[in-house]
């Protein structure tokens, strides 16, 4: 059977690090994604790369550890296989838009993808927490499912608010004025893995401290915990849940600068109680700031460099020696699969 999956990146518009807390978040989905042509029905998988040197060889009936998969874009591979546990594999060529590694979700989108072209059935939600388990074991990072589902639910023209906790996803209508322009830093993601671990970690720490859930928590209660890191993380947690619903009101009102002036504040916590910034990062987010028709701008993904995400007026000039790379980005639609021949 021959099939074709594709699955989109994302940029997150506001509510980070707190996925795996069980808050609130907005993300997008984006026209840059992964395209996999795939002939299905051998006990083995060959993929191809348009962006990387070696394909990757797995063979299904002798499974090996997804961490030590060469080369290393395979363990992606490696974890959805181990995930999902596929009838049969099969052969096929991966085509990406995305920038690989810079923080736009394009290890998501090639799982999303290759869950697809491999035969799993199931609503996004289901294929999004399979492939966010593939993240996990294939990276070893302990993330959480926005990533996934957004590439797996996304809706066009729409950002999608997500609870974290029900997993319910309702898409908001992004304002016809608005322009979201994504920055690459070209800042590398140093330690990013195990710096990620330690914040969970942390908001864990202090969501045990409190005796519930840190979505129930208020500005108050937490000023209370004992630690100063802990308190400082669980702080960005707390405010920046009540800044989502802030902003998903802005923009369900048409109120840019509203919104704009959310996602600054977002930027600040994120240096500041989460520390997760670096000063190139806020730099960047500085400069952009001053650009006629930005709005706001804040680092956008996990942190400790990779992107940043501009919230602008739709017909904004921003100077393109800003960052590294730019791209305009469109909300698009979630993942998408077609049997081409039987
Ligand atoms: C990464 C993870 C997500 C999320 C963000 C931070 O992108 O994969 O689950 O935790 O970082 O908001």
């Amino acid at each position: 059977m021959k099939v074709i999956a594709h699955a989109p990146g994302r940029v997150n518009l506001i509510g980070e690090h707190t996925d795996y807390t069980g808050g609130y978040v907005v993300p997008m989905a984006i026209q840059l994604g992964t395209t996999i042509e795939f002939e299905r029905g051998v006990p083995w998988i060959e993929l191809v790369s348009d962006v990387e040197p070696e394909p990757v060889v797995l063979d299904l009936a002798s499974p090996v550890d997804p961490r030590l998969v060469q080369p290393a874009w395979g363990r992606y591979v490696a974890g959805v296989v181990a995930a999902i546990n596929p009838q049969a594999g099969g052969s096929g060529f991966v085509r990406t838009t995305l920038p690989v590694g810079a923080g736009l979700s394009s290890s998501a989108a090639l799982e999303v993808a290759l869950a697809l072209a491999l035969g799993f059935e199931g609503p996004p939600l289901a294929l999004a927490l399979a492939c966010q388990q593939a993240e996990q074991i294939a990276s070893g990072v302990p993330c959480g499912v926005m990533d996934q589902l957004a590439s797996a639910a996304g809706v066009a023209d729409h950002a999608l608010l997500i609870d974290c906790t029900s997993f319910s996803v309702d898409p908001v209508p992004i304002p016809d004025g608005m322009g979201v322009l994504v920055v690459d830093s070209g800042q590398q993601r140093l330690l990013s893995e195990s710096r990620y671990g330690v914040r969970r970690a942390q908001v864990e720490d202090a969501a045990t401290e409190l005796g519930f859930p840190l979505r129930e928590a208020s500005e108050e209660e937490v000023s209370r915990i004992g630690r100063d890191d802990l308190r400082r993380r669980a702080r960005h947690v707390v405010t920046e849940n009540r800044r989502v619903h802030e902003f998903v009101s802005a923009l369900r009102a048409g109120d840019l600068r509203e919104a704009g002036r959310l996602v600054d504040e977002s930027h600040a916590s994120l240096r500041e109680d989460f520390d997760v910034s670096t000063p190139l990062l806020d730099d960047l987010a500085d400069a952009l700031r001053r650009q006629p028709g930005v709005h706001g701008a804040r680092l956008t993904g996990a942190g400790f460099g990779g992107c940043l995400v501009a919230l602008c007026e739709r017909d904004a000039r921003v100077d393109p020696a800003i960052g590294e790379r730019q791209w305009w980005v469109d909300a698009s639609a979630g993942a998408q699969f077609e049997v081409l021949a039987e």
